[in-house]
């Protein structure tokens, strides 16, 4: 398969924008297709059998899209569909995410860690899993209504909402903060004003560009000679706001370093 081919990023909606930035600086000489479910947004209060036929969908119009790989840029989407579509997809590099507790651990000094995700990833087999090996001292939080903020790019309600949902959990100030939705990255300026300075905020978008990274150079797909790294916006909306909404998330992302 030639390595010139896009790299396909799929969120529910804008929140794999988020990653969308950290894969563009990983990989600077990449293209790729990003594709935001907007009509179905949130998928985090949905049920998982609908989220996995939503992801199927998703996927598959990235795979017609010429794709060489595929970001499931949702921890949502992966917790409920990952590892179904792998098996469907055997010979198709499907990279996932997960709350990043893992390196969050190696961060915490005896206290607690905060891992906010939307109901679905907190409650699927996945989390539980990771919970079990890395979990000492977290305290998983559901954050639903929390993703409608962001796709309304509603920043002060997303802090309101925050300060509301943190109330309980900030006396002790905890160690770390794990972001387990991608949508919540946007949200790290606004957890800068509610959080004591030596709480980390982790999430997983650097780790998932690594891998990204890792994979495709072990399946000899990296592109190491395109042009710099242009991509193409599409959502399953037809309203022209979503795809300015998508670019103005973009540019925030990367002014902001996010
Ligand atoms: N960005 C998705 C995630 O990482 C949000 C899921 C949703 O739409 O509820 O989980």
């Amino acid at each position: 398969m030639p390595s010139d081919r896009p790299i396909g990023v799929f969120d529910s909606g804008v929140g794999g924008i988020s990653v969308l930035a950290a894969l563009r600086r990983e990989l600077p000489r990449e293209r790729f297709v990003y594709f935001g479910d907007t009509l179905h947004a949130p998928y985090g209060t949905r049920t998982p059998e609908e989220v996995l036929t939503l992801t199927r969908g998703a996927l598959g119009g990235l795979l017609e899209k010429g794709c060489k790989a595929l970001v499931i840029a949702c921890n949502t989407a992966t917790a409920a569909a990952a590892a179904t579509l792998r098996s469907e997809w055997p010979d198709l590099p499907i990279i996932g995410m997960e709350p990043a507790l893992k390196p969050a651990a190696l961060m915490r000094h005896g206290g607690s860690i905060l891992v906010l995700a939307t109901p679905m990833t907190l409650r699927l087999e996945k989390f539980r899993r990771l919970y079990e090996r890395y979990g000492e001292g977290a305290v998983p939080l559901e954050c639903p209504g929390l993703v409608e903020r962001v796709e309304a790019f509603d920043f002060e309600g997303a802090e309101e909402y925050l300060r509301d949902r943190l109330a309980d959990h900030l006396d002790p100030a905890p160690d770390a903060v794990v972001l387990g939705c991608t949508h919540y990255v946007f949200l790290r300026p606004v957890l800068g004003r509610i959080l004591p300075a030596a709480t980390a905020v982790v999430d997983g978008n650097e780790g998932t560009a690594r891998q990204l990274r890792r994979v495709l150079s072990e399946r000899d797909l990296l592109n190491e000679t395109g042009d710099a790294g242009g991509c193409d916006f599409l959502s399953s909306s037809s309203d022209p706001a979503a795809l300015d909404t998508m670019r103005r998330l973009l540019r925030l992302a990367d002014e902001n370093d996010i």
